[in-house]
């Protein structure tokens, strides 16, 4: 226990705290969408959201809290490639958030790359970092018209 608290508070001198809780939280990212397979376990874990293809066609999908965004789109055939796999180096998970939500601000990173996305909008973000809460309730993402993949060129891995 002691070593615990003394391994806590080297991390919080080290890192920010939200660094630290988000490292935890987003261990579904961290297993490569094995999280996003499982089916929520009770009706209080669900969170709906709504995928909008390039097309327009409305695709809904029964996502869970603690789901990224990026791999439930894998699930669900949704075309979002994550060509980094969540690993903040690409924009081919970029989306526009059309939806009134408030999502957890960028981080610098993020804002980095999108900055380098094609049809950057006010409201673009990286499907990957978009982590389910119950507040993402009827969240409505849009797939741009295209993406670049600067990470590896004609790369594209296939949902696991
Ligand atoms: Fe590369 Fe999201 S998959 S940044």
């Amino acid at each position: 226990m002691t070593a615990f608290v003394g391994l806590l508070g080297y991390a919080k001198s080290r890192i920010s705290l939200k660094t630290l809780f988000r490292n935890f939280y987003t261990t579904a990212k961290l297993n490569h969408g094995e999280y996003e397979w499982q089916d929520p376990k009770s009706p209080d874990e669900v969170v709906n959201i709504t995928f909008v293809t390039k097309d327009g066609e409305k695709v809904p999908v029964k996502g869970k809290v603690g789901d990224n965004v990026l791999y439930l789109a894998h699930r669900y055939k949704i075309p979002m490639e994550g060509a980094c796999e969540a690993s903040l180096a690409c924009t081919t998970c970029h989306i526009y958030v059309k939806s009134d939500h408030e999502l957890t601000p960028p981080e610098e990173k993020e804002e980095d790359l999108l900055d380098m996305a094609p049809f950057l909008k006010e409201n673009s973000r990286l499907g990957c970092q978009i982590i389910l809460t119950k507040d993402l309730e009827g969240l409505e993402l849009e797939l741009p018209k295209a993406t670049r993949n600067f990470y590896v060129d004609g790369h594209t891995p296939a949902p696991h």
